[in-house]
Parts: structure tokens; sequence; C-alpha cells
């Protein structure tokens, strides 16, 4: 298959690890006979030190022409000036709602080999393999709000409001990746005590009856939802929410496989390119030093070959490239316990070397 991908590697480490992912995506086209054409494009701290915009109109207009994105990571102390016009983050707002991108995905799946680096019991987070659907465009952040009133009496509101159509299409979504996985859906809410949630839940449980009866479905509230991650994880297979507590969620479930530099993420509309990225920022911190984990890139890479260009078979192959380097005891510093330490681009060699058909 032909498909345009367009690169953004941004600022601190990010250029380092999406180097990394592209020599992954460049072996895959090689090994499955598929033709990849990428296009590196500006955004962030690197594109207002360019040309004074975090997101010029060459990089939209590349992105909406392309099949998928994939983006390392923006922002720094460089740009970290509160008097500065802008910042690098507004560039990523802005790609995110330039292309409709209304689903963020985050799996959250703890290698076997890595087990020992979670803050969970082995026997607590041993198989533990969930995707998240979070709402990323309705719900309380973007509810009318405003103040009235003084002194004691000053008084804060944000309304959340969620439409039939919003909850059926991310529901949609997450109801069809349940079924190229273990075919199992929850839906959480707080249908107990918030309108929006009730309609969520009407809505979601509708839909499932009506287009996914093959599909096993269930409803958790929020507040179970967190402490049953903490407790069985293994139990969940899909799962989908709303904006603000996927938000929460989400964050709660990355700290379970226990390094930010594993896990990938993909925000999806529903037509046109999706946007594939590692959960974590650019590490300034470290940029440059050879020590950035290219894997959480290399994964989502594996995700945007699934959910934006069907390419199973290549997805898992690179996913199994992943667990193999990791079985083979190699670590980039911020996973290593015990294993041998190896550099960013030594990792991205071992899963280069392991990629096969
Ligand atoms: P961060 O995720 O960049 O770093 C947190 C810690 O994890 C640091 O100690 C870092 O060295 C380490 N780390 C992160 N990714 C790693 C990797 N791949 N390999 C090894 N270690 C890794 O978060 P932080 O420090 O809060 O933010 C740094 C900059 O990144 C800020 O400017 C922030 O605004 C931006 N940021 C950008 C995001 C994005 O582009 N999507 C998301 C989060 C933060
Ligand atoms: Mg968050």
């Amino acid at each position: 298959m032909k498909a345009n991908i367009v690169l953004l590697p941004g600022d601190g480490i990010g250029p380092e690890i999406v180097t990394q992912a592209q020599r992954i995506l460049e072996k895959i086209a090689t090994l499955f006979g598929h033709d990849f054409a990428f296009s590196s494009q500006m955004i962030g701290g690197i594109s207002i030190d360019q040309c004074g915009d975090p997101l010029p109109q060459a990089t939209i207009d590349a992105c909406k022409a392309s099949d998928a994105i994939l983006l390392g990571a923006v922002g720094g102390p460089k740009w970290d000036d509160p008097s500065a016009k802008t910042r690098p983050e507004a560039g990523l707002l802005k790609i995110r709602k330039e292309l409709g991108l209304f689903a963020n995905l985050r799996p959250i799946r703890l290698f076997d080999q890595l087990v020992d680096s979670s803050p969970l019991k082995r026997e607590i987070i041993e198989g533990t393999d969930i995707l998240f659907f979070r709402e990323l465009t309705g719900g309380i952040y973007f509810g009318e709000s405003g103040r009235s009133g003084s002194g004691p009496d000053e008084t804060a509101f944000q309304s959340m409001a969620y439409s039939v159509r919003e909850v059926e299409r991310i529901v949609r979504m997450a109801a069809l990746a349940a079924r190229q996985r273990d075919n199992r859906l929850t839906s959480v809410d707080k249908a107990n005590v918030l309108e929006p949630s009730r309609l969520w839940r009407q809505t979601a449980a509708r839909v499932m009856a009506e287009e996914f009866p093959d599909v096993q479905y269930d409803v958790v509230l929020v507040d179970a939802m967190a402490m049953h991650l903490i407790n069985r994880p293994r139990d969940f297979d899909v799962v989908v929410t709303g904006n603000l507590f996927g938000d929460i969620l989400t964050d709660e479930a990355s700290m379970l496989p226990g390094s930010l530099g594993m896990l990938p993420s993909a925000s999806l509309g529903s037509d046109g390119p999706g946007l594939y990225e590692p959960i974590h920022g650019s590490a300034p911190d470290i940029a440059g030093q050879e020590l950035a984990n290219p894997l959480a890139t290399i994964l989502a890479a594996a995700m945007l070959l699934r959910h934006s260009l069907s390419l199973t078979e290549e997805a898992n192959a690179i996913e199994n490239a992943v667990a193999n380097v990791l079985a083979d005891g190699l670590r980039t510093k911020d996973i290593a316990r015990g294993g041998k330490h190896i550099g960013t681009q030594e990792m991205g060699a071992a899963v280069l070397e392991r990629l096969v058909k």
C-alpha cells in the first residue's frame, strides 16, 4: 500500500525518538512491500524560533493531505517565558482541532519482561492490557464557564454537556476496537449523580444493543474504576469514557507499567489522518544525550499502522520485536533494572534487527 506519513519531530528528545520510529516504519515498508513517503514538518518551539508560529500553515496543509501523522513532543524551558506571545503547546492544541480529533486512545499494556518495573505486585499487574478511549472535544473542559458575586460569595461555575452524537461516535469507535481485541467494552461514567452521564449511559447502551450485540458490555462508575485500576487492572479490555474522567483515569493508568518511556497514544477523528505520539513530553533534561527511550514512539508507529492504515500484521510485527528486545534484557536507562543499559540509537537498532515478517 501507498501512504503519506507526516513526521512532526518537535522539541527536546522529539527528533531523536521520531528518527528511530521512522527507521522502523521504513523497514516495515521493505519487509511487507509497502510504499511509505515521509515528510518532516515543523511544530512547537523550534517552529516558533524559525518562523514565529508554533504551527505554520505549511504544517497544517501537509497534515491534512497525509494518511497519518507521527509526533515527537513539543515544549521546553526555552519557551516557558510567561510574557511570550505564543507557546509550543499552542501548536499541538491547534493541530488536534484542525484535524477534528475527538478520540484519544491510550493502550496500557505491560510487557511481561517489565512486570517488575510496575509499582503494583506481579500477581495483580501481570497480563494487564487495556485500551482507553477518552472523548477529547466535549464535556466539562469545553463547557460554559464564568464567575459572579464577590468576596466570600464569589462563585465560579463550569458546565458539562454531552450530545447523543458525541457519545455515539466514540462508543462506536471503541466497540469496533473491542471487536479486534478481547471483544469486551466497559463504559465509565457518573450516572448516579450527573445528567450528562445519564445521557452517556443511555446512549452507549442503545448503540451497544443495536449495533454491537456480540460485544460484551458493562458500565462502571468512575470512582469505582479508580479503585479497580489498582486492584484488578487485568479485568478490563477496552474502556470508553468522557473527557474529564478519561484525563484522570488515563494518567492513573499510565503509572501502572512503571515507565512513561513505554507508552504510546493516538488521537483520531471520523475520517482523515490520525495523530500518533508518545504520552511523555520533550524531556529537555535528557535531550541529545542518547538517554531517551524510543519505544513509546516506536509503539505509536505500530498504532499508526493498525488504526490509520489497517495494517494489523505489520503493527503486530513491531510489537513483537519490542517484546523480543525486552526479552533479550536490553533496556534504556529509564527502564533499566538489572538489564543491559543501551542508548537511544542502539535501542532503535535492536528493534530493527528483531523486526521480521
Ligand atoms: P516529560 O514527559 O518530558 O518528562 C518527565 C520525566 O520523564 C523526565 O525526567 C524525563 O527525562 C523522563 N522521560 C520522559 N520521556 C522519556 C523517554 N522517552 N525516555 C526516558 N525518559 C523519559 O515531562 P516534563 O518534564 O513535565 O515536560 C517537559 C516538556 O515537555 C515541557 O515543556 C512540557 O510542556 C512538554 N510536554 C509535552 C507534551 C507533548 O508534546 N505531548 C506532553 C507533556 C509535556
Ligand atoms: Mg492529563
